[in-house]
């Protein structure tokens, strides 16, 4: 059984409980960050708690936490639940007090953290890529929070999970915004494109990484509106998140993306992210 952080204490999951009160439950309030943690080591750790802290900021809640505390913590966490390959979760709710919307005057946060092994993908999604399909971008105007209240997404997601298909990629607009849980890329006349930042998508911490990495590497790459047009006519497409890392997709509603596999571009940005990967864990200090 894993060991979970709840509250300032480490204890087996099934002893975690938390009021029927907390704000989290009752109304979505709070929110969360997905880490991976590969040998022990957090992967792009200070960017997550930059992103934890702007969502923080965003729904006007204190962080509970010093960057060092959380990475105290989490540490171990990792150490309790040992793996090799593990996605940290944890969550900051506005805490318990009687249901109203409007902010309670006192109470306390709720933090929340578990590890659980991620689970490793099955060759054949190197080998043929993922389908997805596309959906219409019901979401609200603030997706750069990385909020709990995360209904729109699920009932997205569930509508891939029925037709088959691993991701629904998103359109606002005719425009491509994101996946329901991941960043989507482009192999477009050569260049590899994501939508700009903005209201409308959750700025990845896996997509920063492969603009970063194709920027090193001089892989031709920005930073674009991408319409749904271009998505169809695309020569690869791509989904980023932190527990799936760079997913190539080969279908979309039923269509071919390319020649219907995953595409040489695809390839050779796996093999660079592999390669930072395991320069990482290399270094003494992670
Ligand atoms: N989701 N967009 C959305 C809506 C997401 O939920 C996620 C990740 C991403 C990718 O972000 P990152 O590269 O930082 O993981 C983009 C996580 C994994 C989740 O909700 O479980």
């Amino acid at each position: 059984m894993s060991v979970v952080y709840l509250n300032g204490e480490f204890m087996p999951a099934e002893k975690a409980t938390v009021s029927v009160f907390d704000r989290g439950f009752l109304l979505g309030d709070g929110v969360y960050e997905v880490i991976p943690a590969f040998s022990g080591c957090l992967f792009r750790l200070t960017e997550h708690l930059e992103r934890l802290q702007n969502s923080l900021d965003a729904i006007r809640l204190e962080n509970p936490f010093s960057s060092d505390q959380w990475e105290d913590m989490l540490k171990q966490l990792i150490a309790e639940n040992m793996s090799p390959e593990l996605s940290i979760y944890l969550q900051v709710t506005r805490g318990v007090a009687v249901r109203d919307h409007a902010f309670p005057a006192d109470a306390k946060p709720s933090i929340f953290a578990m590890a659980n092994p991620i689970q490793k993908l099955a060759e054949s999604y190197f080998k043929n890529g993922v389908g997805a399909i596309t959906a219409v971008d019901n979401r609200w105007q603030r997706c750069n929070i990385k909020a709990i209240s995360l209904l729109p997404n699920v009932l997205l997601r569930q509508q891939a999970v029925e037709q088959g298909v691993a991701e629904a990629i998103l359109i606002r607009d005719g425009n491509v915004t994101e996946g329901s849980a991941s960043n989507v890329f482009v192999v477009f006349n050569g260049k590899i494109l994501t939508p700009p930042k903005g209201q409308y998508i959750l700025p990845g911490i896996t997509r920063d990484l492969v603009l970063e990495l194709a920027n090193v590497n001089n892989m031709e790459c920005g930073e674009e509106t991408i319409t749904q047009d271009m998505l169809f006519s695309a020569d690869e497409v791509w989904l980023t998140s932190s527990t799936k890392e760079v997913l190539s997709v080969t279908k979309i509603d039923d269509k071919p993306v390319g020649q219907g596999k995953p595409g040489p571009v695809w390839q050779r940005m796996v093999d660079i992210y592999r390669e930072y990967k395991n320069s990482l864990l290399e270094q003494p200090r992670c």
